[in-house]
């Protein structure tokens, strides 16, 4: 029984689904199954810790149900003293500094913003209209954990065809539907990953990747790409050297948030045997896959995938998302592939974190697939030109060291002298109207750098360009 009486007044920020709500307060707070209430804990919320005990109790040394006494148990005595933070695996997450440039500029309308990856224009009519259709039939329930099979369907029939390989062929029941890439990247590493396990990431990297594993308290090893005349290149010897029969999992974003670098085929092969021979599983984060702007990276109009290269028995995930090639970020929809058992127990960990996706948003991925070949053969040619304008005019400026990256959305530049990239930011946020991103949000090699989404029009990357050479002038 759930009885969420009390949170709604002391929770301060808006929840949106009770379940995750839930999800959210067992990640920061039982790790180990300390004490969990079915009726919530309101001390959890309020810092009152007083339980309201009327129904069962779980804990670690007796993890069956066990009953308590009836009605309300006041812990007067300890309830000054305790700590009211999350425990400290939450309290040592890096908070995103993305969003830290970010808030500098709330409530500006004035402020023109390529800090977060998302493309400029709104999500095409068709996909809109299949959402609108479907809440007009009254598609207002709950759906199969997994998702609506006529998705999985399609989503499995999609990736057949991009990766067709005979020795690892990709069917519905290798498909969960997710709410969002991050959301499906969460749940692969709650189905992986176990407290103290070793992952491996190669960075710089999106920030969520790195602490997902930490929210599970599992240690990160950060490996670094190089930067050079060519940009940003993995040292493979140093990537496998870290793949260790320790390893419990690689996560690999290729192409990669926000280098654009992308691993070639040889590379993928040389890992793919390493995590064999150890038993080490991948999580391939394969959300910008389809935008690709090198011809020898992507001829099929695809990065490579280790979906090309594995067969039926890899210990391989791939999160994805609608969020990029299909101009869908608000909508919150991805998905998982993974081998079909992992896949049925993944449901059991989707029903437990939001239960589903919702009906309508899964409607309109499904008309996103089936009608999207156009969109994004649109989207990767409009992405090259502003690729090529924005990094051109950067290459222009003095002390600024902007490759073309050979995919994904974003140009991640050097600024020489630049020390301290989050202050930078945030003045360039205050003073001149312009909204980057920070390349020591990335990681500690992403100092000195800063990130641009250049999934924009051209006079808009025009209007930023102007305002950063203003910022860089007084801000050097
Ligand atoms: C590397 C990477 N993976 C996954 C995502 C997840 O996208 P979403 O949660 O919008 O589906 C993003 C979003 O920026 C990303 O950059």
């Amino acid at each position: 029984m759930l009885d969420l009486g009390g949170i709604g007044a002391n929770c301060c920020m808006p929840i949106w689904h009770a379940r995750c709500l839930l999800s959210c307060a067992g990640l920061c707070q039982f790790q180990n199954f300390q004490k969990v209430c079915c009726r919530t804990s309101e001390s959890f919320f309020s810092g009152i810790f007083v339980e309201r005990t009327s129904n069962t109790v779980f804990s670690a040394s007796s993890p069956r149900p066990r009953r308590v006494l009836d009605g309300y148990r006041d812990n007067s005595a300890m309830h000054h003293t305790q700590s009211l933070l999350p425990r400290d695996a939450i309290v040592n997450l890096r908070a995103s500094k993305i969003r830290e440039v970010a808030n500098a500029g709330i409530g500006r309308d004035d402020v023109l913003t390529f800090w977060f990856g998302e493309p400029d224009e709104v999500t095409p009519d068709f996909i809109r209209t299949a959402a609108a259709d479907s809440l007009a039939r009254g598609e207002t329930f709950y759906s199969h954990n997994l998702g609506l099979p006529e998705l999985r369907e399609t989503v499995a029939s999609y990736l057949s065809q991009l990766h067709a390989n005979p020795h690892a062929t990709i069917t519905s029941d290798n498909i969960a539907i997710t709410s969002a890439g991050v959301n499906a990247l969460s749940l692969a590493a709650q189905c992986i990953v176990s407290p103290g396990d070793h992952v491996v990431c190669v960075t710089p990297l999106w920030p969520n990747l790195v602490e997902i594993p930490k929210i599970l308290s599992a240690n990160v090893e950060c490996v670094s790409l190089e930067f050079g005349e060519r940009g940003w290149q993995l040292d493979l010897d140093k990537l496998l050297a870290a793949l260790t029969p320790n390893t419990k999992m690689l996560m690999v974003n290729s192409p990669d948030n926000p280098t654009g670098w992308t691993l070639t085929r040889d590379e993928q092969q040389a890992i793919l045997a390493r995590c064999r021979q150890h038993g080490i599983w991948i999580l391939a984060d394969d959300a910008y896959e389809r935008l690709v702007f090198d011809a020898h990276l992507g001829a099929s109009g695809c990065a490579p995938s280790f979906f090309d290269i594995s067969d039926a028995h890899d210990r391989l995930v791939s999160a994805n998302t609608f969020s990029k090639s299909w101009l869908m970020t608000g909508w919150r929809l991805g998905w998982l592939v993974a081998p079909a058992p992992f896949i049925e127990q993944l449901g059991k960990v989707i029903e437990y974190n939001t239960s589903c996706s919702p009906v309508f948003i899964q409607r309109a991925g499904d008309a996103a697939i089936r009608g999207g070949d156009a969109v994004i053969a649109r989207t990767q040619a409009r992405f090259r030109i502003a690729r090529d304008h924005l990094c051109a005019a950067l290459n222009a400026l003095p002390g600024v060291h902007a490759p073309p990256p050979p995919a994904a959305m974003y140009a991640f530049f050097k600024v020489d002298g630049m020390k301290d990239s989050l202050a930078f930011c945030k003045r360039l946020v205050t003073d001149y109207g312009l909204g980057i991103a920070p390349g020591a949000g990335f990681g500690e090699e992403g100092e000195g750098y800063l990130r641009w989404c250049f999934a924009s029009e051209l006079p808009r990357l025009d209007d930023g360009i102007a305002r950063f050479k203003a910022g860089l002038a007084g801000l050097r």
